[in-house]
């Protein structure tokens, strides 16, 4: 029922929120209310209900920073006001954005005097500093082409494809081809010499994963580099790397030192990093560095007027928050390459010891590398009793745990893994929790009827018997009818994105 009466001033003061009627009649859900409510009810109210989210801590699928200092917590509030956009106004907080560019920049080995500026940005996340990375590659490969009067009508990239999804946005919402190297049984990441033969001369880039989304693998990007070099030498085109660090932009530098992936490889352009991963910031910021001024054309910069000082700007949005920008910039001053390098340090441990329990189990393959980004992806081995990793997901949600299961990328979907991400806020104690719980879902399993063959195909039916009145009849049971129920949606649900989407692509 809408409510149609503001409070008297009984109302609240007579009553705990918890028993007025602000908590007893339903809200509409879909309909904005007519009339105001009370600020305690209203707090009250969605308090409530977002107590039924999943906790935060325990989402094992999301690489995206979940706890920071409250020192940090306290700077958050204190610019929650400040429109990042507004330079003129907040100049202090466009420094502080400058002053992490060329942090980020430096730990990626950006070749700069001791004075110079890195350029890059601040973004909402990955995903945005992938679409700009992309863009200045798309329109650096039109002018050359432009230039050498040949076409310039069908730029491809080519990646991996265990490439996120950001890639394919990127690719459909520019308009560029996505030519994958398709990863196999055993290898899930992208081939360099597979990606350097696909290059032509429409080729943008290729871009790199430096933590795969799918399993935390780093990949070849130095091999990558040196063959590219030798196709770029004997062909004279000149296909340049970025480097999708999304989650490794924070590791590498801290725990991997000697690894070459950034700009000390001549062909690396432009390397995107998730400052809300392990740059350890809640969920909203991301950065985009070039290795130079060459590699962003200046038409992609916009230079407004109306703010009061001229200011450049190369994002998709306009007005943002500071907020995610000076947390950047605190944990940064705060922790210190010292303070990086340690908790990435406890990151790997802990990575390795779920690794272990789970190895002792004796039903698990990890599909994970020690070096790379601390994720354990593992799969059951031999479709353990007829179960499968989705149900072994499914049974984690019981214990509060959230570990999704999903397919590996085109040539291996066969292959179903469970990912589990270590955060810097996972503590040893959860680690051995989850491992206990694992160990005792693998029991529960061990007492259900299978639901996949040796295959891992569907069993549909079901061992219970009745034998009453002498006729046997199959009945499924309760988890049965409900997986049943949920693969139909499933299955509906994609099978009307797929209709709209091919819809969409027509127009
Ligand atoms: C490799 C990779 N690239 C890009 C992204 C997108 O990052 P964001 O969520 O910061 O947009 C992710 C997210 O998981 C990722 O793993």
């Amino acid at each position: 029922m809408v409510l149609s009466k503001p409070a008297s001033d009984s109302d609240l003061s007579m009553l705990a929120t918890s028993a007025s009627r602000y908590v007893r009649d339903s809200l509409p859900r879909y309909d904005m209310p007519e009339n105001s409510i009370p600020k305690e009810a209203a707090y009250q109210v969605i308090h409530d209900e977002l107590l039924l989210d999943f906790k935060p801590k325990l989402n094992l699928a999301s690489f995206v920073t979940t706890l920071m200092e409250p020192e940090c917590d306290k700077l958050i509030m204190e610019s929650i006001s400040k429109n990042y956009v507004d330079m003129d106004e907040y100049p202090v907080t466009t420094e502080l954005h400058n002053r992490c560019v060329n942090m980020i920049a430096r730990l990626f080995h950006t070749p700069l005097g001791e004075s110079e500026d890195a350029i890059g940005v601040g973004t909402v996340g990955s995903s945005e500093a992938i679409m700009l990375a992309g863009l200045a590659f798309k329109r650096k490969w039109q002018n050359k082409r432009k230039a050498e009067g040949k076409p310039f009508d069908k730029p491809n990239i080519v990646t991996g494809a265990n490439v996120q999804v950001c890639w394919e946005k990127f690719a459909r919402y520019f308009e560029v081809e996505l030519k994958e190297v398709n990863v196999r049984e055993g290898y899930y990441v992208m081939d360099p010499a597979k990606a350097v033969e696909m290059v032509d001369e429409n080729t943008i880039c290729v871009a790199a994963i430096l933590g795969s989304t799918y399993n935390g693998e780093f990949e070849d990007v130095k091999l990558l580099n040196d063959l590219l070099l030798e196709k770029n030498k004997q062909t004279g085109w000149d296909t340049p790397i970025h480097v999708d660090a999304a989650s490794g932009g924070f590791i590498a530098p801290f725990i991997y030192p000697e690894l070459e992936w950034d700009f000390r490889l001549p062909l690396v352009k432009s390397i995107n990093v998730s400052g809300h991963k392990y740059g350890l910031v809640y969920a909203g910021i991301g950065w985009n560095i070039w290795r130079s001024k060459d590699d962003l054309p200046e038409e992609l910069i916009f230079h407004i007027k109306y703010l009061g000082a001229e200011q450049s700007t190369f994002t998709l949005n306009f007005s943002k928050g500071s907020s995610q920008i000076i947390a950047q910039y605190y944990q940064l001053i705060r922790l210190g390459q010292e303070g990086y390098k340690n908790i990435m340090e406890n990151c790997h441990e802990n990575a390795m010891v779920l690794k272990e329990g789970l190895e002792k189990t004796g039903c698990f393959e990890i599909l994970s590398k020690d070096d790379g980004v601390p994720v354990v992806a593992f799969s059951l081995k031999n479709k353990k009793g007829g179960h499968d990793e989705f149900e072994v997901s499914e049974m984690l949600r019981r214990y509060g745990w959230i570990v999704p299961a999903y397919p590996m990328p085109a040539d291996a979907q066969h292959v179903i893994v469970l990912r589990v991400v270590i955060r810097a806020e996972f503590s040893r104690t959860l680690a051995e929790r989850l491992v206990h719980d694992i160990t005792t879902v693998l029991h529960e399993l061990e007492k259900l009827p299978p639901k996949v063959n040796s295959e891992g195909k569907e069993v549909h039916v079901n061992v219970e018997e009745n034998w009453s009145n002498g006729v046997v009849s199959k009945r499924k049971s309760d988890l049965e009818t409900q997986r049943e129920i949920t693969t139909y949606w499933k299955n509906y649900v994609s099978a009307q994105k797929e209709i709209k989407r091919q819809k969409v692509m027509a127009s």
